[in-house]
């Protein structure tokens, strides 16, 4: 797939700091007079908003784990064909939080469906277009579940070893790629966490 734009995705386990670090850096992008569009996965279009609300209510119990998979993969195929590829065509970056790594992570190491299956599903949600930087932002499991200090929604509610399972699956994920997937460890500081982020992706962004 060609286009012009750069695709840039956030990734971690629950409570890593996603939404603060790519809050901070598409402002700081902004104010460099980039060209961003930004989106959440699930969601980020009519459609991935309702499946999300699907896949992250408590009440929903009975979702079936290949069901999950292909919710989270349904929402997808929806934001990459009506968001992120249009984008990307006409030069833009992409800053995604969260992407296919995440159904990996998550539903193949933490939930046990084979991950070669959720790569040949991904393959036909995303069209074939990859991240060309991964930022995988990696913390505690325990006090990244509990930092969020609201009521857990179905995926957060899973157990302690699940989430255990999510984060060394990311990890082995960014040990098969490492010229992608950059993990980035929390600093007490979030300037100096942001800091190695703008690095990164300054990087990518002026090839
Ligand atoms: P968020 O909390 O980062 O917005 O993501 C929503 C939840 O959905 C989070 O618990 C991670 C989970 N998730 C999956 O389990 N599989 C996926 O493919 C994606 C994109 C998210």
């Amino acid at each position: 797939m060609k286009y012009r734009g750069k695709f840039i995705t956030f990734e971690g386990p629950e409570g890593s700091g996603k939404s603060t670090h790519t809050k901070l850096l598409c402002e700081y992008l902004k104010n460099s007079g980039k060209n961003i569009v930004y989106v959440r996965e699930p969601g980020s279009t009519k459609v991935g908003e309702q499946i999300r609300q699907l896949l992250l209510d408590v009440k929903n119990k009975e979702i079936s784990d290949i069901t999950e998979v292909c919710l989270y993969m349904a929402a997808r195929a929806q934001l990459v064909s009506e968001v992120m590829l249009p984008a990307l065509k006409k030069g833009k970056i992409v800053i995604s939080d969260r992407f296919l790594d995440a159904t990996i992570a998550y539903q193949g190491y933490g939930g046990g469906i084979d991950i070669d299956l959720i790569k040949k599903i991904g393959l036909v949600s995303t069209l074939g277009i990859k991240p060309d930087l991964t930022i995988l932002l990696v913390t505690d499991t325990e006090k990244g579940l509990n930092c969020s200090g609201r009521i857990k929604d179905r995926i957060e509610s899973k157990s302690l070893a699940y989430h255990k399972r999510v984060r060394r699956g990311y990890l082995k994920l960014a040990r098969e790629d490492p010229r992608r997937i950059k993990i980035v460890n929390q600093d007490v500081l979030i300037s100096r966490t942001q800091d190695i982020i703008r690095e990164l992706i300054d990087k990518i962004i002026k090839k």
